[in-house]
């Protein structure tokens, strides 16, 4: 009998042909590669939550105590009347912490690909902040989208907020191109305030993306889940293991999935084939050194105006402006 006779892997219904592609392009590289965005499906993002909440991960505590502790600092930078845009928002957890602290916010606007993130986020702020203007846009922020006009509003100043290490999950020619499309965004007197995690020592960082209770090993394994549910593959999940590494060299976390042995996976009517160790890459996360950071907004046309670091050296908060 014929085997798969007729099918593609683009056969599979409700699978974006664009996606299939990307991840049947990024298995046949020798270094095979998933993209990061399927991490994201509902139980990889329930599971993210749960990794902001284990203590290796020292990352969401840590700017929400920097937000908090620099507050007024953060009013003082932005000045009355602004306009606050959120890339890549998410539920926006953080984000009631600035909008809270800023005098007479003229309105906030998330961008925010997925559709259920971007409601719970304005449900959130709604119920937090009721006389907030809030204009949510859904949008791919790496990829060109319009702003919505705001009415019968005076402002003065637009601030681009990127808390989190979103920044540090882009290869850095990508993230010098988002820090000069944020420019644009922001605008004459534009102003950024963004989380930037920096280089530390190695076992600490492999620890934050290795912890101890196994979630982020879960989420990292959910990305072949999601594959067998939604794609039609049939990836054997004992067959796999986390690593996070630190490259140091590139200075950036790698997150891959380790074959524990040689296997054949079946995606629609294609198959790859797996040695003994051979390694699936699915993200990377950079580190800088302050000065290092500077040095790439720097060459997008940012300004460092402020630096803030906690006391355990991890991570920092960082405001520019525009020059020129
Ligand atoms: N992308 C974020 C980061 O680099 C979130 C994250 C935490 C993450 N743990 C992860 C992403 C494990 C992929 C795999 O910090």
């Amino acid at each position: 009998m014929a085997r798969d006779a007729g099918t593609s892997a683009f056969d599979i219904p409700s699978v974006d042909p664009a996606l299939m592609s990307e991840v049947l392009e990024g298995l046949s590289r020798p270094q095979k590669a998933l993209p990061p965005k399927l991490f994201y499906d509902e139980r990889g993002s329930r599971l993210f939550e749960l990794i902001c909440e284990q203590p290796e991960y020292y990352i969401p505590a840590t700017e929400t105590a920097l937000l908090r502790a620099h507050a007024a600092d953060l009013a003082a930078f932005c000045g009355p009347r602004c306009v606050v845009l959120e890339p890549g928002a998410g539920t926006a957890e953080k984000t009631p912490i600035l909008l809270g602290a800023l005098d007479q916010p003229a309105a906030y606007m998330p961008i925010e690909i997925s559709e259920t993130a971007l409601d719970i986020c304005v449900n959130n702020l709604a119920s937090l902040m009721p006389g907030l203007r809030v204009h949510p846009v859904c949008a791919d922020f790496t990829r060109p989208f319009g702003l919505p006009r705001i009415e019968n509003a005076h402002w003065r100043r637009r601030v681009v907020f990127v808390p989190g290490s979103t920044i540090g999950n882009f290869e850095p020619l990508m993230a010098r191109r988002l820090l000069a499309e944020w420019q644009a965004l922001a605008g004459p007197h534009g102003a950024l305030i963004i989380g930037v995690d920096l280089r530390k020592p190695r076992a600490i960082l492999e620890r934050a993306y290795d912890d101890e209770a196994g979630v982020t090993a879960a989420f990292n394994l959910n990305m072949l889940e999601h594959l067998n549910r939604d794609f039609g593959a049939n990836f054997n999940l004992d067959g796999f293991a986390h690593r996070a590494i630190f490259n140091d060299e590139l200075s950036r976390i790698e997150m891959h999935l380790v074959s524990k042995r040689p296997q054949r996976v079946r995606i629609g009517s294609r198959s790859f084939v797996f040695a003994a160790g051979e390694t699936l890459h699915t993200e990377n996360s950079y580190k800088y050194t302050p000065a290092d950071f500077a040095e790439l907004a720097l060459s997008a046309g940012w300004g460092r105006r402020e630096l803030w670091i906690d006391d355990g050296d991890l991570f920092s908060l960082q405001c520019f402006e525009a020059i020129g």
